[in-house]
């Protein structure tokens, strides 16, 4: 495995692979690696060639009272997992190798985040657009993996692609849990112990959704009050809980179709989301 922190280098490598005529599988991450990370590597390993991690923690798609400065960071431990799970090329950039200068434009995203994490971190997705795009022209994969844990963010990019015709393909692979459900995420080694033994009940929550949902329950706000109700019983603050048409992200007072319960939720240190998606 090889890490190279120059886009230039990254092209070099990436160049010597097409030219043998190998495919390109592409992960984007921002580190602190874990089983969820792992599963789309291993994805992308079954399916291509050339596999490419990049490990970013973007400052753009922070806001200024988020926790960027905190965020996790261990490569070593990274480069380990990155390495097992059958990468061929780490792509470590610093930010000055990505944002040489301040960004002369960005891209604004315009349809779906009115709500969930768009609505209650203004600008993240905008962060979030550009700097995937940058990485899609860095690399230019023949596909690239992303978490359906991030339902949201999967549906930006997938959206992205399509609006500016770039020439990839987008692979959802389903979110890894804990044993007890909790759905794996970097920020979870910010929980106290207290927290991260309460922390399953947002699954759970989901999913007595979703039984609603099943068993005949179609109302857009009922559903919403009851899992509110059921959320009180946390010691963190809820940020939102949401039934949504997915990928539309459209709000509908009488579900059905494609629904998606999705949950944020704030402990002390560490900000987690989570969701499930349903047909109604
Ligand atoms: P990060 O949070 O590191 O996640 C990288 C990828 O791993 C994303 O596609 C995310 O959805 C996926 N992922 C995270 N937890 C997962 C889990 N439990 N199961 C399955 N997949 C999981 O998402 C980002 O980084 C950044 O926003 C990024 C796209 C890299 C842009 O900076």
């Amino acid at each position: 495995m090889k890490i190279v922190e120059t886009i230039q280098e990254v092209r070099q490598e990436i160049g010597r692979a097409r030219k043998v005529g190998q495919s390109v599988g592409f992960i984007p991450t921002m580190g602190f690696l874990h089983e969820g990370h792992v599963s789309l590597i291993k994805a992308a390993r079954k399916k291509h060639d050339m596999i490419i991690v990049s490990i970013f923690v973007n400052p753009l798609q922070f806001g200024p009272n988020e926790d960027l400065e905190r965020y996790p960071r261990d490569f070593k431990r990274d480069e380990q997992i990155a390495k097992e799970a059958g990468t061929d090329l780490i792509f470590y950039p610093t930010v000055s190798e990505m944002y040489p200068e301040k960004m002369p434009m960005t891209i604004q995203v315009t349809k779906g985040v009115e709500v969930l994490c768009g609505a209650s971190r203004p600008g993240h997705f905008d962060g979030v657009a550009t700097v995937v795009m940058k990485l899609l022209q860095i690399v230019q994969p023949d596909e690239a993996f992303f978490g359906q844990k991030d339902a949201q963010q999967l549906a930006v990019i997938i959206n992205m692609v399509d609006a500016f015709n770039i020439p990839v393909a987008i692979n959802a692979c389903p979110t890894i849990r804990e044993e007890d459900g909790l759905a794996k995420s970097s920020r979870n080694v910010y929980l106290t112990e207290e927290e991260r033994l309460e922390a399953p009940f947002l699954y759970k929550t989901l999913k007595y959704g979703a039984n609603l949902i099943h068993s005949g329950n179609h109302n857009r706000t009922k559903i919403i009050k009851e899992l509110t109700e059921r959320l009180q019983i946390g010691s963190g603050k809820l940020d939102y809980i949401d039934v949504l048409k997915y990928p539309s992200l459209e709000q509908a007072e009488e579900i059905s179709g494609q629904i998606i319960l999705a949950v944020a939720y704030h402990y002390k240190n560490a900000r987690l989301i989570d969701n499930y998606i349903v047909e109604a």
